[in-house]
C-alpha cells in the first residue's frame, strides 16, 4: 500500500522537542490487533492515518473491566482475564474522596473499590506519563486518554515492537550506554518529583540505541507518598543489580544518594 512505502520518512525521533504530533489534523484510526496482553491491561496496536502528515503507529493500553458481564471481555476485544494489583502502598498519594479512599483501601474485599481502582489506574498512568514526558524522561509520547486507557507513541516500527531490555541482546558498549541513559531517566523522574516504583528490565524498552521507560500507573510522588524513598531505592537496586550482573560498573548507593539529594532540593 502507498502509505507503507512512505511510512519510514514520517517516523519521528524517539524523544525530544522536535517531535511534532499533528494536533488538530483530521485522522482515521485503524486497529492493527493486540500487541501484548499483560496482567491488568492489554496493549493494542493502532494505526492513525492523518489527512496530510501520513500514518503513525500508536500503542493503546486498555485496562480490562474488573467484573465483566458475560461476553463483555470478548466484545470489547480483550483476550484474557484480569489480575489486579492490590498494593495499597502505591495508592497513598491518590487524591480521593474519603468514601473512595476507604473503598480502595479495603482492596479485594469491596467490589466498589475494585471498580473504582479499575477506573483510576488509567487516569493515574496517563497523569504520570504526561508528567514524565514533560520532565524530559524518555517515555513514549502521551497522545490522549481513552475511555478505558491511554494512547501513546508506539515504540517500534512496521516490522517489530521494541524488545524489553530484558530480552534485547546488548553488547558491552550498548549496556554501558543503557546504564547511562537509565541514570538520566532516573534523574529526570526525580526532578519531576516522581518515583516509577516498578522499574525493571521488563518495564524498559530498547529501540535504536535508546532506552525507553514504560508502564507508569504505579508511579508515586515524593510529596504525597511516605514510601517514595523506599520505592526509589528498590528501583535503583533492581536495575542496578541487573546491569551489574551484566558487567556494567554500577554503584547503586551512590546513585541513590544523588537522587535523594535531588529530591530534597526539590
Ligand atoms: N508504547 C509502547 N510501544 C511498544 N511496546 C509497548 C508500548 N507500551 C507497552 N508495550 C509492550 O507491552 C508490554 C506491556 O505493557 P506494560 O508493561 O505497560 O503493561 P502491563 O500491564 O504492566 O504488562 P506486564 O504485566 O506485562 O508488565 C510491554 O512490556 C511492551 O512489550
Ligand atoms: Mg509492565
Amino acid at each position: 500500500m502507498f502509505w507503507e512505502r512512505f511510512f519510514v520518512s514520517f517516523t519521528k525521533p524517539l524523544r525530544g522537542p522536535s517531535m511534532a504530533w499533528p494536533d488538530g489534523e483530521p485522522y482515521e484510526d485503524h486497529p492493527r490487533g493486540t500487541l501484548k496482553s499483560g496482567k491488568e491491561a492489554e496493549i493494542f496496536l493502532l494505526e492513525r492515518r492523518f489527512a496530510t502528515s501520513g500514518p503513525r503507529l500508536l500503542a493503546h493500553k486498555r485496562y480490562r473491566p474488573r467484573y465483566p458481564g458475560k461476553d463483555e471481555l470478548r466484545e470489547k476485544g480483550f483476550s484474557n482475564s484480569t489480575l489486579y494489583r492490590g498494593d495499597a502502598k502505591y495508592k497513598a498519594g491518590w487524591n480521593l474522596r474519603s468514601r473512595d479512599r476507604r473503598a480502595i483501601e479495603a482492596g479485594n474485599r469491596s467490589r466498589y473499590g475494585h471498580e473504582l481502582a479499575a477506573q483510576l489506574w488509567p487516569m493515574q498512568e496517563w497523569e504520570m506519563l504526561r508528567r514524565a514526558w514533560e520532565a524530559g524522561v524518555a517515555v513514549p509520547y502521551p497522545v490522549e486518554r481513552s475511555e478505558d486507557g491511554l494512547m501513546m507513541e508506539f515504540i517500534g516500527d512496521e516490522e517489530q515492537a521494541a524488545p524489553k531490555l530484558a530480552q534485547a541482546r546488548l553488547s558491552a558498549d550498548e549496556l554501558a550506554s543503557a546504564w547511562e541513559q537509565m541514570g538520566e531517566a532516573l534523574r529526570a523522574l526525580t526532578s519531576a518529583g516522581l518515583v516509577h516504583a516498578d522499574m525493571s528490565a521488563y518495564n524498559l524498552l530498547w529501540w535504536k540505541a535508546r532506552l525507553v521507560v514504560i508502564d507508569l500507573p504505579q508511579a508515586v510522588e515524593f510529596t504525597t507518598n511516605t514510601d517514595a524513598f523506599d520505592l526509589l531505592h528498590r528501583d535503583v537496586a533492581n536495575v542496578g543489580e541487573w546491569f551489574g550482573r551484566r558487567g556494567v560498573e554500577v554503584d547503586v548507593e551512590a546513585l541513590y544518594a544523588e537522587l535523594v539529594t535531588m529530591a530534597w532540593l526539590g
